[in-house]
C-alpha cells in the first residue's frame, strides 16, 4: 500500500518534470529579448561592418529565427540574452569587419556575455584601434573568453581594467600589434586556465604574480615578444600547467630551479632568448615533459648534470646552438620514447654513443658542428630510417679521432645544416599559436589541448 503510494507521487513527479521542462522548451522558442539588448546588438555589429547591415531587416529575430552567425544567445528569466560574439573572417557567412571598424561601448551592455572574440577584425595600418580601457567591470559577472586573434591594426597596451575580469578563462591576445609592459594585475585573473599574449610587441619583464596567483593555468604562451628580464621564479607554483612557451623574447638570466616543480608540464619553448648559466639541474624533475626546446640561447655548461633517464617522456630534445660543451652523456639512450635529438652547432666533444641507433623511436638525430671525434658506427639500416634527419657534418676532428673503441667505417653521413623537424614535433609547434587564418591550424591542434578546451566547454 505504502509502495503503491509512493509510485503514483514519483509518477506525479516525473509527469510534473516533464510538463515543466516542455513548456519551458516552448516558452525558449518563442522567448522574447529585451528592445534595448536587441538595438544595441544590432548597434554594436553596424559598427564593426559597415552601416550597410541593417540588423532589423534582415535578422528581425537575431536570438531566434533568424539567427545571425557568430552570436549566440540563452535564455535567462524567459528572455533572450547575448552569451557569445564572434567577429572576423572564420566561415562563410561570419560577420567580417569593414575597413574602419570601431568598438562600440554598447559591448559592455550585455551583461549575459560568456564569450568574445575578434579574429581578423582589425586590419587597417591606418584605421588603428585600441583595447577599451574602462568599463569591463561590466562583464565581470559573466565573461569567461575574450579573445582578439590576428588584428594587426590592434594598437596600445593591455589595459589594466581588463584584469577586473575575473571570471575569465581563457585571455588570448595573439598575433596583434600591442604593445608596452604586461600588467602586473593580470595575477588577479584567478580562474585563467589559458593565457596566450603571443605575436605582438610586449616589453618588459613577466610579472611575477602570474606565477604566483594563477594557479589554474594550463597554458601560458608569450613567445614571439620583445620580453625581458629573468623568469620569475615564481613560475614554479604553476601546478597545473601543460604547456609554457616564451620562445622568441629577449629573456636572459639562469633557468630556475623552480621549473623542476612543474610536474604536469608537457610542452617547454624557451627557444630564441638570451638564456645563460647551463641547464638547471632540476630539469629532470620535470617528469612528463614531452618537448623540451631550449635551442638558440647561450646556455652553456654540458649535458652531465641532467639524469635523463628519468624523463621517460621526452621525445623532442632540442638543444641546438646552445654553447654546450663536455661529451654526449650515454644516459641519453636511456629517454626511450626520444624522436628528435638536436645537438648541432654547439661544443660538444667525445664520442657519438653508439647505442643512439637503438632508441626505436628516433626519426631525427643532429650532430652537425661540434667536436665530436672519431667515425660513426651506425647501420645502413638506421642511415636509411633518418634519410635527410640526420646530420654530422662539421665535425673537424671526426675522421682523424682514434680513440672511439668501436669505431668502423659506417654509411654515408648527412652534411645538411639545415634541420628538417618531423611531423610530430612540428605539429606540437604550431600548437601554441592558432593563426586565424587557417582552420587547418586548428586541426592540428595536439589532443591534449583538445580535451582541455572539452574540459573548459563542460565547465561551462
Ligand atoms: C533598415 O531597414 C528598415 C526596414 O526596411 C528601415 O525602416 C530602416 O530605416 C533601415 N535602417 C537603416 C539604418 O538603414
Ligand atoms: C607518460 O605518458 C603516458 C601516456 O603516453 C602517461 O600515461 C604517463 O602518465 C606519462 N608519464 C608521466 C610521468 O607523465
Ligand atoms: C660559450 O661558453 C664558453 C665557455 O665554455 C664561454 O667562454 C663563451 O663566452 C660562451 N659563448 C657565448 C656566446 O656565450
Ligand atoms: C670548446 O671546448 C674546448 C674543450 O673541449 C675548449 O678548449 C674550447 O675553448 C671550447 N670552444 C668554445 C668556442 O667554447
Amino acid at each position: 500500500m505504502r509502495r503503491g503510494s509512493s509510485n503514483w507521487v514519483l509518477l506525479l513527479l516525473s509527469f510534473l518534470v516533464l510538463h515543466v521542462s516542455l513548456s519551458n522548451e516552448q516558452e525558449d522558442s518563442t522567448a522574447p529579448m529585451l528592445r534595448a539588448e536587441q538595438e544595441a546588438l544590432y548597434l554594436l555589429i553596424q559598427d564593426l561592418v559597415g552601416k550597410w547591415w541593417n540588423g532589423s531587416e534582415l535578422y528581425p529575430d537575431p536570438c531566434g529565427w533568424t539567427q545571425i552567425q557568430g552570436v549566440s544567445c540563452d535564455v535567462y528569466d524567459g528572455k533572450w540574452h547575448v552569451t557569445g560574439l564572434t567577429f572576423g573572417s572564420i566561415l562563410d557567412g561570419s560577420l567580417e569587419c569593414s575597413e574602419d571598424a570601431s568598438l562600440s561601448p554598447l559591448l559592455f551592455e550585455f551583461e549575459h556575455l560568456k564569450s568574445l572574440s575578434f579574429f581578423g577584425c582589425f586590419l587597417s595600418s591606418h584605421h588603428k584601434t585600441s583595447i577599451p580601457s574602462s568599463h569591463w567591470e561590466k562583464l565581470a559577472p559573466s565573461l569567461e573568453t575574450l579573445e582578439f586573434r590576428s588584428n594587426p591594426g590592434l594598437v596600445g597596451e593591455i589595459p589594466a581594467s581588463i584584469t577586473r575580469l575575473t571570471k575569465l578563462q581563457s585571455l588570448v591576445l595573439v598575433d596583434n600589434s600591442l604593445s608596452g609592459n604586461l600588467p602586473q594585475e593580470l595575477g588577479h585573473l584567478v580562474q585563467l586556465k589559458r593565457l596566450a599574449l603571443a605575436g605582438s610587441h610586449f616589453s618588459g619583464q613577466i610579472p611575477a604574480s602570474i606565477g604566483s596567483k594563477l594557479s589554474e593555468l594550463l597554458i601560458l604562451d608569450m613567445s614571439r615578444n620583445s620580453l625581458t628580464g629573468p623568469l620569475p621564479s615564481s613560475l614554479g607554483a604553476m601546478s597545473s600547467l601543460l604547456k609554457l612557451d616564451l620562445s622568441d623574447n629577449f629573456l636572459h638570466g639562469s633557468l630556475p630551479q623552480e621549473l623542476g616543480q612543474l610536474q604536469c608540464l608537457t610542452l617547454l619553448d624557451l627557444r630564441g632568448n638570451k638564456f645563460s648559466h647551463g641547464l638547471p639541474q632540476a630539469l629532470h624533475d620535470m617528469a612528463s615533459l614531452q618537448d623540451l626546446l631550449l635551442s638558440n640561447n647561450p646556455l652553456g655548461g654540458n649535458l652531465m648534470g641532467t639524469d635523463w633517464g628519468r624523463l621517460t617522456n621526452l621525445s623532442t630534445l632540442d638543444l641546438s646552438n646552445t654553447n654546450l660543451s663536455g661529451e654526449i652523456p650515454e644516459s641519453i639512450v636511456r629517454v626511450k620514447r626520444l624522436r628528435f635529438l638536436a645537438l648541432d652547432n654547439n661544443n660538444l666533444s667525445g664520442c657519438v654513443p653508439t647505442k643512439l641507433a637503438d632508441l626505436p623511436d628516433l626519426t631525427a638525430l643532429y650532430l652537425n658542428g661540434n667536436n665530436l671525434a672519431g667515425e660513426l658506427k651506425f647501420s645502413e639500416a638506421f642511415h636509411r630510417r633518418m634519410g635527410r634527419r640526420f646530420a654530422f657534418g662539421g665535425n673537424p676532428h671526426s675522421s682523424v679521432g682514434r680513440y672511439c673503441k668501436q669505431e668502423k667505417s659506417a654509411g654515408s653521413q648527412g652534411k645538411g645544416k639545415g634541420r628538417i623537424m618531423d611531423d610530430q614535433s612540428s605539429s606540437v609547434l604550431t600548437s601554441l599559436s592558432f593563426p586565424a587564418s587557417s582552420i587547418n591550424v586548428w586541426l592540428g591542434v595536439a589532443v591534449q589541448e583538445l580535451l582541455v578546451v572539452i574540459a573548459l566547454i563542460l565547465l561551462l
